[in-house]
């Protein structure tokens, strides 16, 4: 799109962000399919009961909305071994400047800090060289293992939307978190390996859990 640079890929230590390419379907697939049960109670579906699509489909929707600029999609890798995906969707330009992050990693490397790096990564490269103001990430209430994800980096709580995206078949409500760039003058990454994340930004008040 004009005037936005190009996606590239981005790293800190054994994990890397890259854009999403048509080839990488395969890995994706096979992926998916290995996780199936792992993603299952997290993953969107379609509220008329539509199939998802299957994964050569997706990743050229992706490549294609990313070639426009309406989305970010990443691949995860940890040592170059397939591991995930960080998407940014929802990408809206102008006064809203604002975005939503979507992650999952495989349940083979769960627990190793891999998401949170990642997405520290993509935002930084959103609210920085991309030109967003905001960044949101939205984690149905039951996920801890996500808000465990925002709690690390910082995200700061917004509040909660009512049956908000459709997930694992229903209607589910999510929890919504952000940052603005004015929040992150040093970036996410960087805040969250100096170990100066707020303590309780993250924090849900009791009467919104
Ligand atoms: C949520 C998710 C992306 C976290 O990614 P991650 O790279 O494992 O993140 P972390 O390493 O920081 O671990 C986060 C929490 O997961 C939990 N966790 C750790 N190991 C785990 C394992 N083997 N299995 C399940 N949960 C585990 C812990 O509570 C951990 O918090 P802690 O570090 O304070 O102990 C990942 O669990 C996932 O992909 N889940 C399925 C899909 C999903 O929920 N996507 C997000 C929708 S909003």
């Amino acid at each position: 799109m004009f005037g936005l640079p190009a996606v590239l890929p981005l790293r800190h230590g054994r994990i890397e962000v890259a854009p999403l390419r048509l080839r990488d379907w395969r890995e994706l697939s096979a992926s998916l399919d290995h996780n199936r049960v792992w993603l299952r109670r997290w993953q969107t579906t379609d509220p008329d009961g539509h199939a998802p699509a299957d994964a050569r489909t997706m990743v050229r929707g992706l490549v294609q909305a990313m070639n426009a600029g309406e989305v970010l999609a990443y691949a995860v890798r940890v040592d170059g071994v397939f591991a995930g995906q960080v998407t940014v969707s929802s990408i809206e330009y102008g006064a809203l400047s604002t975005a939503q992050l979507g992650y999952w990693v495989s349940e083979d490397f769960a627990g190793l800090g891999v998401i949170p790096t990642a997405t520290a990564l993509v935002t930084d490269f959103a609210l920085g060289p991309w030109r967003l103001h905001r960044m949101e990430i939205c984690i149905r209430p039951e996920n801890r293992a996500s808000l465990r994800v925002v709690q690390k980096l910082g995200f700061r709580f917004e509040g909660r939307r009512r049956r908000y995206i459709h997930i694992d078949g229903e209607w589910r409500d999510h929890l919504c978190f952000a940052v603005t760039r004015e929040e992150v003058p040093q970036g996410v990454l960087a805040r969250f390996l100096t170990g100066t994340v707020p303590a309780h930004a993250a924090d849900v008040p009791e009467a919104f859990r």
